[in-house]
């Protein structure tokens, strides 16, 4: 955008394509533009970071409409993934739980999904995932979704964390050229090794342009 462009201009543009649409999580979108955002925002909602969460929804909505408990996202990020759950109609949500080791996310997500929070349907929590003790939780989780595994040093030692039986939906990728990726895996196959799910109701693989992108749905 040139520098004479209003400084609303961004705002304007997303709140016609959420007229337009109907889309209400643009209009959210559009109301934390207009009211401050983090710099790279943009990375959390281009299209390839939209394109692998509307692949999780579409599949979540496929095998596991409706968790039995709120939905932990960890590694959650600005909570673009909750405010896309909590607006999907073929998804039966009771409640979002948005987690991630940055403080600095946790302010943004809750703004993003401020509709949510006041229905005391979206919280956003600064945590280190490695540390959440799940089998304690009340109520149980219904379903804990890491679409970071690929960011933590360790896969299997995070998932000796959890409950046996734990309802999970986890992606990883096989981009190693991305410094702070740590734990990539370089097919399907690989990945569902990493994991060691009891049972699978979904496996697949996303190609992008510059790299792949696996989910697995199943129980711990
Ligand atoms: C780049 S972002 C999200 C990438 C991911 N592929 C996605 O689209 O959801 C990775 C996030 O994981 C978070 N993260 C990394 N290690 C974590 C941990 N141990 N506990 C909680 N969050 C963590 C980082 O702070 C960061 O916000």
């Amino acid at each position: 955008m040139t520098s004479d462009a209003p400084p609303d201009a961004f705002y304007d543009i997303l709140r016609g394509v959420a007229a337009l649409t109907g889309n209400r999580v643009v209009g959210d979108l559009a109301r934390l533009v207009a009211d401050g955002m983090p710099q790279d925002l943009w990375i959390a909602f281009n299209h390839k970071q939209i394109g692998s969460k509307r692949w999780l929804v579409d599949a979540l909505a496929e095998v596991l409409p409706r968790p039995d408990g709120p939905v932990w996202v960890l590694g959650a990020w600005y909570g673009v993934l909750g405010a896309l759950l909590l607006d999907d109609p073929r998804l039966t949500i009771p409640a979002v739980v948005s987690v991630d080791l940055d403080p600095a996310c946790a302010p943004v997500a809750e703004r993003l999904n401020r509709r949510h929070v006041a229905e005391g349907r979206f919280r956003a929590v600064t945590a280190d995932m490695m540390t959440l003790g799940f089998a304690a939780q009340e109520p149980s989780p219904g379903l804990v979704i890491n679409t970071s595994c690929e960011h933590l040093v360790d896969v299997p030692g995070w998932l000796a964390t959890l409950p046996t039986g734990l309802p999970l939906l986890l992606q990883s990728n096989d981009y190693v050229r991305e410094p702070d990726h740590r734990s990539c895996v370089p097919s399907l196959e690989a990945f569902q090794a990493q994991a060691g799910l009891s049972e699978t109701l979904f496996a697949g693989a996303l190609p992008t342009k510059n790299y792949t992108r696996f989910m697995l749905i199943g129980r711990r």
